[in-house]
Order: structure tokens, then sequence, then C-alpha cells
């Protein structure tokens, strides 16, 4: 899908003005709204849980995008598809039952999403390719914003185009951490249509600039 989906990252927002810098990226063209959910445990920082998504929902038509990186994730799954998650993204390394986890957020009317660290090998997500809409492909470890982007991930974008499209279904793949004008054309050339942003869009002063660059960036 051409050009790629931009989703900014409000993780690199102004959290104490969350919803006018939600409202500003919608005005700005952005596709989807990307929510970071971290719990100091799967990974070294502490973000927001539902309660936010929860507030922020009736201030916006955006796709809610939710990033989940916590372990464990089935008992908090519910929670997001209550507080307003269009797609619930969870990591292959959050724990044994991957499987599972994504036939929950299925049965919650929820999308769901694989992500996948860099140091997880592509073939990882082979037995969970026909439950997903959507990959994640990690390209920071996660955590922060405002990483260097690796390009030793654009290998495994390519596979993982590969495995995708082989299963003949329409699955999006997305490309997480370091997302900048340069680095959107190496990701959507190696086969990723969905763009996370947070500092190439919230670092900017102009959001809707910052966007329209990085989809036309990112148009192959
Ligand atoms: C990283 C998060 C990202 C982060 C991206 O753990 O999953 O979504 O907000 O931030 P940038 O675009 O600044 O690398
Ligand atoms: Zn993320």
């Amino acid at each position: 899908h051409f050009p790629p989906l931009i989703a900014p990252s409000v993780l690199s927002a102004d959290f104490s003005r969350m919803a006018e810098e939600v409202i500003a990226v919608e005005r700005g063209g952005a596709d989807w709204l990307h929510l970071d959910v971290m719990d100091g445990h799967f990974v070294p920082n502490l973000s927001f849980g539902p309660q936010l998504i929860k507030a922020l929902r009736p201030q916006s038509g955006l796709v809610f995008d939710v990033h989940l990186m916590i372990a464990p994730v089935d008992p908090y799954l519910e929670m997001f598809a209550r507080a307003g998650a269009d797609h619930i993204h969870l990591h292959i390394e959050a724990g044994p039952h991957t499987h599972r986890s994504l036939q929950q957020v299925r049965a919650l009317g929820v999308k769901p999403g694989v992500a996948i660290c860099p140091a997880t090998p592509p073939e990882a997500v082979a037995e969970v390719l026909d439950l997903v809409d959507m990959i994640l492909v990690m390209t920071v470890n996660p955590g922060f914003g405002g990483q260097k982007f690796l390009t030793s991930q654009l290998d495994k974008i390519r596979t993982l185009r590969r495995m995708a499209d082989a299963t003949g279904r329409d699955i999006r793949i997305g490309v997480d951490g370091g997302v900048d004008v340069e680095t959107a054309a190496l990701a959507t050339a190696a086969g990723a249509d969905m763009l996370v942003a947070g500092t190439s869009v919230y670092g900017q002063p102009d959001y809707g600039r910052a966007i329209t660059a990085l989809r036309e960036a990112g148009r192959r």
C-alpha cells in the first residue's frame, strides 16, 4: 500500500496538553495515532495505561494504534479494548503464548498486530502470521523515543514482507523507531507500508508539514 500510513507517536507529545496534541496531528493529516504503553518491566521505562487512552478516545476520530510493551499482556487486553483501542500490537517476546493472546485480541473486536524486537529473527512470527493484520518491526530497542534507526533491521523487513505476502492475506508492515525522512524511504523500499513517528512529528514545529514530508519520503 503506498503511500505509507503515518502514525504519530504521542510518546513525544507534550503530556500536559495531550488532547490538543492529538487533535493537532489529526488536523495535520495523520492516518493513525500510535500509543506506546510501557510497564517498566518488559521495557525499562514507564509511559501510560488505559486511562489516558480512554480519556483521549472522545477527543479524536483517529484510529488508535496501541503498542503494548508490557508483560504479561493477557490480563490487560480487555481493558485496552474497552478504553478504545482499534489496534493492539503485542510483542512476540512478551510471553510464551502470543498465539492465544492474539486470538484474544481478535475476539475482543480489535485488530491484532505482532511486534518484534531487533534481537528476534523474523521466523519467530511465522506461526502467528495467520492471526495478525499487522506486523510492527522495531527499528530501535523499545522503551524510548528519539533513538537512532537500526539499518540492520531492513533485511528483516524484506523477509517479513515476503512471508506476509506468501500468506495471500493483506498484512501491513509497520516500522517503529528512529523514523525520519531518510529512514522512511529505506523502510518503505524494504516493504514497510506504515510508519510510526515520534520525534520526527512531535519534535517539529509544523506537524502537518512533518507528516506530509514523511508520507512523501515513503512514496515509492
Ligand atoms: C519506542 C516506541 C516508539 C517511539 C518512537 O519504544 O515504541 O513508538 O515513540 O519514537 P521515535 O520516532 O522518536 O523513535
Ligand atoms: Zn511504538
